[in-house]
């Protein structure tokens, strides 16, 4: 594997918000980037087959959203959210898609190709995440993510995974077919990650700018992502039966609240 090592260039702060860019130096799979010693990437090929998650993902749904930049892109949530109050959703809870227990098992390939390979790293990793409070019952399998969202053909631009729990790891997996572009731009490092089908990425990506690049998409061709992460607010999230008590007791102070019962 090739090692990187290298220094935050501070004037890549500027590139935020802005369309991702192709930038002069490539860095092709596997490497490992380092800053000051401290892993900020991983990027390797992942050995498994991605066969069985292309069908899933040809007969998913995808929610169609556009930023307040003008930018739209489609994605599909998966695994434990916290609570979200102003969507009605009183309690921390599983968002299942079709096929969710082949994300779920992908996930967790990958992730033990990082926890073989980076075995301080990962042990830290999960520290954080203990020491997070997130609990068992929310994380996806054997590893510590706890979400997951799948991207389709979506160039982001230039962004930090701000929601992200401090200083953990997220996990990334792209397929892709009939696609040019579509690389991942590390702006602050002056360098865009050349990414093929299976190209697998472990990465702090609160702390370091980072966006795709714009794509070109052949007739039957795709550019998926599959995204696993730790959000900072899972640390809410406490047993099942609490969060279910929680949530109706609120459903059940509004409910009474509408009919006039006190
Ligand atoms: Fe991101």
């Amino acid at each position: 594997m090739h090692i990187v090592r290298a220094k935050r260039l501070p004037e890549g702060k500027k590139f935020l918000l802005k369309p991702a860019k192709e930038l002069e130096t490539r860095l092709l799979p596997p490497f490992a980037l380092y800053e000051n010693d401290e892993l900020v990437m991983y990027c390797g090929i992942l050995s498994a087959s991605t066969n069985p998650l292309k069908k899933i993902i040809k007969e998913m749904d995808f929610m169609k959203a556009e930023r307040s930049t003008g930018l739209k892109y489609e994605s599909r949530c998966f695994g434990y959210y916290p609570a979200m109050g102003a969507r009605n959703f009183h309690a921390c809870r599983e968002l299942v898609v079709p096929g969710i227990e082949a994300l779920y098992e992908i996930g967790n390939r990958a992730y033990y190709t990082f926890a073989s390979e980076f075995t301080q790293e990962c042990a830290a990793n999960r520290k954080r995440i203990d020491d997070g409070g997130i609990k068992n019952a929310y994380r996806i399998g054997g590893t510590t993510f706890a979400s997951g969202i799948v991207n389709k053909n979506s160039a982001l631009n230039y962004h930090y995974d701000r929601n992200n729990l401090r200083k953990s790891y997220n996990m990334m997996l792209v397929m892709r077919k009939g696609c040019t572009g579509g690389n991942l731009s590390l702006p602050e490092f002056g360098a865009t990650v050349e990414v093929e089908d299976r190209t697998l990425f472990i990465f702090r990506a609160r702390e370091n700018i980072h966006g795709v690049t714009p794509m070109k998409i052949a007739k039957g061709g795709y550019r998926i992502s599959i995204v696993y992460f730790t959000a900072e607010r899972m640390k809410k999230c406490r047993a099942a039966k609490k969060e279910f008590k929680n949530a109706r007791d609120i459903m059940d102070r509004s409910t009474r609240k509408k009919v006039g019962i006190n």
